[in-house]
Protein backbone atom coordinates (compact mmCIF):
# COMPACT_ATOMS: atom_id res chain seq x y z
CA UNK A 1 0.00 0.00 0.00
CA UNK A 2 2.89 1.97 0.47
CA UNK A 3 2.79 3.69 -3.21
CA UNK A 4 -1.10 4.40 -2.81
CA UNK A 5 -0.21 6.01 0.63
CA UNK A 6 2.12 8.03 -0.98
CA UNK A 7 0.52 8.91 -4.29
CA UNK A 8 -2.78 10.11 -1.76
CA UNK A 9 -0.66 11.96 0.39
CA UNK A 10 0.45 13.62 -2.84
CA UNK A 11 -3.08 14.06 -4.38
CA UNK A 12 -4.40 16.28 -0.71
CA UNK A 13 -5.70 13.20 0.90
CA UNK A 14 -5.57 11.79 3.94
CA UNK A 15 -4.13 8.48 4.75
CA UNK A 16 -4.32 6.82 8.12
CA UNK A 17 -0.86 6.19 9.43
CA UNK A 18 -0.41 3.06 11.64
CA UNK A 19 3.21 2.85 13.76
CA UNK A 20 4.12 -0.26 14.56
CA UNK A 21 2.71 -3.26 16.73
CA UNK A 22 5.52 -2.97 19.08
CA UNK A 23 5.60 1.06 19.61
CA UNK A 24 2.08 3.05 20.18
CA UNK A 25 -0.09 0.79 18.21
CA UNK A 26 -1.90 4.21 17.27
CA UNK A 27 -3.10 5.01 13.57
CA UNK A 28 -2.84 8.98 12.98
CA UNK A 29 -5.03 10.65 10.22
CA UNK A 30 -2.35 12.40 8.11
CA UNK A 31 -2.33 14.85 5.58
CA UNK A 32 0.21 17.49 3.98
CA UNK A 33 -0.76 20.94 5.80
CA UNK A 34 -0.36 23.15 2.73
CA UNK A 35 -3.41 21.48 2.11
CA UNK A 36 -5.66 21.33 4.85
CA UNK A 37 -8.87 23.56 5.07
CA UNK A 38 -11.24 24.53 8.11
CA UNK A 39 -13.12 20.92 6.89
CA UNK A 40 -9.99 18.57 7.23
CA UNK A 41 -9.55 20.38 10.69
CA UNK A 42 -12.93 19.21 11.71
CA UNK A 43 -12.69 15.57 10.66
CA UNK A 44 -9.75 14.91 12.19
CA UNK A 45 -11.23 16.28 15.21
CA UNK A 46 -14.38 14.43 14.89
CA UNK A 47 -13.67 11.32 13.61
CA UNK A 48 -10.04 10.77 14.75
CA UNK A 49 -10.30 13.11 18.28
CA UNK A 50 -6.84 12.89 19.52
CA UNK A 51 -4.24 15.91 19.03
CA UNK A 52 -3.94 17.76 15.91
CA UNK A 53 0.12 18.26 15.45
CA UNK A 54 1.99 19.42 12.72
CA UNK A 55 5.05 17.72 11.94
CA UNK A 56 8.15 19.50 10.42
CA UNK A 57 11.73 18.25 8.94
CA UNK A 58 14.58 18.95 12.00
CA UNK A 59 16.60 21.46 9.10
CA UNK A 60 13.50 23.51 8.99
CA UNK A 61 12.74 23.69 12.28
CA UNK A 62 16.28 24.70 13.01
CA UNK A 63 16.23 27.56 10.48
CA UNK A 64 13.21 28.55 12.04
CA UNK A 65 14.91 29.08 15.58
CA UNK A 66 11.91 26.32 17.15
CA UNK A 67 13.85 24.13 19.93
CA UNK A 68 12.23 20.83 21.45
CA UNK A 69 10.19 21.46 23.87
CA UNK A 70 12.32 19.18 25.84
CA UNK A 71 15.46 20.84 25.65
CA UNK A 72 13.11 24.30 27.05
CA UNK A 73 12.00 22.46 29.29
CA UNK A 74 15.05 20.87 30.94
CA UNK A 75 15.98 24.83 32.26
CA UNK A 76 12.45 24.66 34.26
CA UNK A 77 12.61 23.72 37.76
CA UNK A 78 8.94 22.32 37.98
CA UNK A 79 10.32 20.02 35.41
CA UNK A 80 12.07 17.07 37.45
CA UNK A 81 12.24 13.97 35.23
CA UNK A 82 12.29 14.06 31.30
CA UNK A 83 11.66 11.84 29.00
CA UNK A 84 10.04 8.25 30.71
CA UNK A 85 8.12 7.30 27.15
CA UNK A 86 6.93 3.46 27.53
CA UNK A 87 6.87 3.30 23.74
CA UNK A 88 9.67 5.05 22.14
CA UNK A 89 13.41 3.13 22.63
CA UNK A 90 14.54 6.88 22.14
CA UNK A 91 12.86 8.20 24.98
CA UNK A 92 12.98 11.47 23.27
CA UNK A 93 9.57 13.29 22.52
CA UNK A 94 9.57 15.47 19.45
CA UNK A 95 7.08 18.36 20.46
CA UNK A 96 8.19 21.67 19.86
CA UNK A 97 5.75 24.78 20.75
CA UNK A 98 2.26 25.40 20.39
CA UNK A 99 2.17 28.16 18.31
CA UNK A 100 -1.25 30.23 16.50
CA UNK A 101 -0.42 32.40 13.98
CA UNK A 102 -0.74 35.88 14.56
CA UNK A 103 -3.94 36.62 12.16
CA UNK A 104 -6.02 33.84 14.14
CA UNK A 105 -8.31 34.99 17.21
CA UNK A 106 -8.75 32.35 19.69
CA UNK A 107 -6.82 29.45 17.42
CA UNK A 108 -8.93 26.76 18.52
CA UNK A 109 -11.26 26.89 15.86
CA UNK A 110 -11.51 24.76 12.59
CA UNK A 111 -10.70 28.10 10.22
CA UNK A 112 -7.60 29.05 12.94
CA UNK A 113 -6.12 26.01 13.09
CA UNK A 114 -6.23 25.13 8.96
CA UNK A 115 -4.91 28.90 8.83
CA UNK A 116 -2.16 28.45 11.27
CA UNK A 117 -0.89 24.76 9.50
CA UNK A 118 -1.35 26.34 6.20
CA UNK A 119 0.81 29.19 7.03
CA UNK A 120 3.35 26.75 8.59
CA UNK A 121 4.02 24.96 5.69
CA UNK A 122 4.84 28.42 4.13
CA UNK A 123 7.82 29.06 6.52
CA UNK A 124 9.08 25.26 5.75
CA UNK A 125 8.98 25.88 2.00
CA UNK A 126 10.89 29.37 2.43
CA UNK A 127 13.40 27.09 4.37
CA UNK A 128 13.23 24.92 1.70
CA UNK A 129 13.46 27.52 -0.73
CA UNK A 130 16.55 29.47 1.31
CA UNK A 131 14.25 31.98 1.76
CA UNK A 132 14.95 34.67 4.94
CA UNK A 133 11.61 34.19 7.37
CA UNK A 134 11.43 35.63 11.15
CA UNK A 135 9.34 32.66 13.08
CA UNK A 136 7.76 35.52 15.31
CA UNK A 137 6.75 37.70 13.15
CA UNK A 138 4.24 35.61 12.16
CA UNK A 139 3.23 33.23 15.04
CA UNK A 140 2.99 33.68 18.43
CA UNK A 141 2.99 30.84 21.25
CA UNK A 142 1.77 29.56 23.25
CA UNK A 143 -0.86 28.76 20.80
CA UNK A 144 -3.47 26.11 19.73
CA UNK A 145 -1.29 23.73 17.18
CA UNK A 146 1.72 21.98 18.30
CA UNK A 147 4.83 21.45 16.02
CA UNK A 148 6.35 18.39 16.34
CA UNK A 149 9.65 18.12 15.21
CA UNK A 150 11.15 14.67 13.19
CA UNK A 151 14.47 13.62 14.37
CA UNK A 152 17.32 14.76 11.92
CA UNK A 153 17.90 11.07 10.15
CA UNK A 154 13.81 10.58 10.28
CA UNK A 155 13.77 7.18 10.35
CA UNK A 156 17.54 6.23 10.01
CA UNK A 157 16.96 7.54 14.12
CA UNK A 158 13.41 7.49 15.13
CA UNK A 159 10.11 5.57 14.71
CA UNK A 160 7.41 7.90 15.32
CA UNK A 161 4.56 9.41 13.18
CA UNK A 162 6.38 12.21 13.15
CA UNK A 163 9.19 10.55 11.43
CA UNK A 164 7.21 8.49 9.09
CA UNK A 165 4.91 11.13 7.82
CA UNK A 166 8.09 13.58 7.42
CA UNK A 167 9.86 10.83 5.24
CA UNK A 168 6.46 9.98 3.59
CA UNK A 169 6.54 13.78 2.38
CA UNK A 170 9.82 13.54 1.07
CA UNK A 171 9.36 10.20 -0.84
CA UNK A 172 6.20 11.77 -2.54
CA UNK A 173 8.16 14.81 -3.05
CA UNK A 174 5.97 17.27 -0.94
CA UNK A 175 5.93 20.12 1.02
CA UNK A 176 7.34 18.20 4.25
CA UNK A 177 4.78 19.87 6.40
CA UNK A 178 2.43 17.07 7.51
CA UNK A 179 -0.59 17.48 10.28
CA UNK A 180 -1.67 14.16 12.05
CA UNK A 181 -4.18 13.60 15.13
CA UNK A 182 -4.54 10.08 16.60
CA UNK A 183 -7.61 8.06 16.03
CA UNK A 184 -9.16 7.14 19.42
CA UNK A 185 -12.59 4.70 20.15
CA UNK A 186 -15.52 6.39 21.44
CA UNK A 187 -16.32 2.83 23.09
CA UNK A 188 -13.30 1.51 24.99
CA UNK A 189 -11.37 4.87 25.77
CA UNK A 190 -8.27 3.64 23.97
CA UNK A 191 -6.41 3.74 20.82
CA UNK A 192 -8.88 2.72 17.77
CA UNK A 193 -7.47 -0.47 17.05
CA UNK A 194 -6.11 -1.60 14.12
CA UNK A 195 -8.42 -3.34 12.43
CA UNK A 196 -11.32 -0.54 13.53
CA UNK A 197 -9.00 2.09 11.74
CA UNK A 198 -8.76 -0.46 8.82
CA UNK A 199 -12.47 -0.29 8.76
CA UNK A 200 -12.45 3.35 8.95
CA UNK A 201 -10.53 3.47 5.72
CA UNK A 202 -12.26 0.99 3.66
CA UNK A 203 -15.64 2.71 4.58
CA UNK A 204 -13.94 6.42 3.59
CA UNK A 205 -12.33 4.46 0.50
CA UNK A 206 -8.66 6.10 2.57
CA UNK A 207 -5.80 4.21 2.28
CA UNK A 208 -3.98 2.69 5.34
CA UNK A 209 -0.66 2.23 5.98
CA UNK A 210 1.53 0.42 8.56
CA UNK A 211 4.68 1.98 9.45
CA UNK A 212 6.34 -1.49 8.61
CA UNK A 213 5.77 -0.62 4.69
CA UNK A 214 7.22 2.96 5.29
CA UNK A 215 10.18 2.18 6.89
CA UNK A 216 11.11 -0.70 3.94
CA UNK A 217 10.24 2.13 1.38
CA UNK A 218 12.60 4.37 2.96
CA UNK A 219 15.62 1.46 3.40
CA UNK A 220 15.39 1.07 -0.19
CA UNK A 221 14.59 4.12 -1.33
CA UNK A 222 16.98 5.69 -4.18
CA UNK A 223 18.71 8.73 -2.90
C1 LIG B 1 1.27 13.78 19.40
C2 LIG B 1 1.73 12.41 19.63
C3 LIG B 1 1.47 11.43 18.57
O1 LIG B 1 1.77 10.14 18.98
C4 LIG B 1 2.03 11.74 17.21
O2 LIG B 1 1.78 10.64 16.39
C5 LIG B 1 3.51 12.09 17.17
O3 LIG B 1 4.30 11.35 18.03
P1 LIG B 1 5.31 10.21 17.62
O4 LIG B 1 6.24 10.78 16.58
O5 LIG B 1 6.02 9.88 18.90
O6 LIG B 1 4.51 9.05 17.08
O7 LIG B 1 2.17 12.06 20.67
O8 LIG B 1 -0.10 13.78 19.59
CA1 LIG C 1 2.31 8.61 17.29
ZN1 LIG D 1 0.12 9.66 20.71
Amino acid sequence: MIREALDALKKGEMVLLYDFDNRERETDLTMRSDRITHRDICRMRHDAGGLICTAIPFASAKKLGLPFARDVLRNCAMVEQLGDIPYDPSNNSSFSLWVNHRNTFTGITDKDRSLTVNALSKVVQNTLDGEPVVFKDQFRTPGHMPVLIAAEKLLDQRHGQTELSVAMAEMAGINPTISICEMLDDESGLALSKEEAIKYAKKHGLVFVEGSEVLEEWDNRQT
